[in-house]
């Protein structure tokens, strides 16, 4: 099998801590060029992984006939001109969670990579965790038999720490729900399947974080029925004080 050359746009937290890593774990893939718009971070990126193509303008990156496959890995309000460039020049893209600001950027994102015709997945990396993937043949296999209920809780405590882009609806375009809780709604759709309907609640108990107004959720819950009539519960706090910032 050829080589899959890949970019990187956006070299943060998690582009280094997990992107980085996964890519050495496949041996068909070559990390070929990086982007970051903050020169520092870019600069730790290229010392970090020798890499020898590297640009502050993510359409220089999306334009390379070397690179063929595109990691976005940005804050969330550029996720969909970014995808939206790379699928335009045939990239396929593995974009980060959540997609897109709203559904009407996630479906433009979809319907570009469609039109185009390439590979396209988001970053929802809990499917791909061994007890979930277990848990996820166990329901397949009938090993469990009729799933009837699903409960899920995402409890964290971040206390009033800056979260940075995160606590900025501009930025992020929502709180703990597409931080944390999109994780959860995958796994529920992967495990359960479809829902029919659903009535949720968020609440913002913190304001100021350290000196900066957040104007997004730090909680949220969603009680759901699925097509095949099971039921779910799914919550999300970044205020679960004791628990830690979790993994
Ligand atoms: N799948 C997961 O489990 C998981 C975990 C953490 C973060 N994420 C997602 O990954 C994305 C990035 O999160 P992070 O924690 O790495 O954030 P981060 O702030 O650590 O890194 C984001 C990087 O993007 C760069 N950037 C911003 N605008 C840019 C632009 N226009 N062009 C190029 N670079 C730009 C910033 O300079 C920064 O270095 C978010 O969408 C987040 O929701 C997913």
């Amino acid at each position: 099998m050829a080589t899959i050359g890949v970019g990187i746009i956006g070299c943060g937290g998690i582009a280094l801590q997990n992107h980085l890593p996964g890519l050495k774990l496949c041996p068909d893939t070559q990390l070929v060029g990086l982007c970051d718009s903050n020169a520092e971070v870019l600069d730790c990126a290229v010392q970090q992984t020798g890499v020898t193509f590297s640009t502050q303008d993510y359409n220089e990156l999306v334009r390379r006939d070397d690179i063929h496959a595109v990691i976005i890995a940005t804050p969330n309000a550029t996720h969909a001109a970014m995808a939206i460039a790379a699928a335009s020049n045939g990239k396929h893209v593995l974009c980060e969670k959540p997609l897109g600001m709203d559904q009407a950027e996630t479906l433009g994102m979809l319907n570009c990579a469609r039109e185009n015709g390439v590979r396209h997945m988001t970053a929802f990396t809990y499917r791909f965790v061994p007890a979930m993937r277990y848990m996820k043949y166990l329901v397949e296999s009938g090993g469990i038999g009729q799933p009837y209920h699903i409960r899920t809780c995402r409890l964290q405590d971040w206390g009033d720490r800056n979260l940075g882009w995160r606590q900025f609806s501009q930025m992020a375009g929502s709180g703990e729900l597409g931080d944390m809780l999109s994780h959860r709604l995958d796994y529920a759709h992967f495990l359960i399947g479809d829902m029919k309907r659903l009535t949720a609640d968020t609440r913002r108990f913190v304001d100021d974080r350290q000196g900066q107004i957040s104007d997004l959720e730090d909680w949220v819950t969603v009680m759901a029925e699925f097509e095949n009539q099971a039921t779910g519960v799914l919550e999300s706090s970044k205020l679960a004080t004791g628990r830690g910032e979790g993994a």
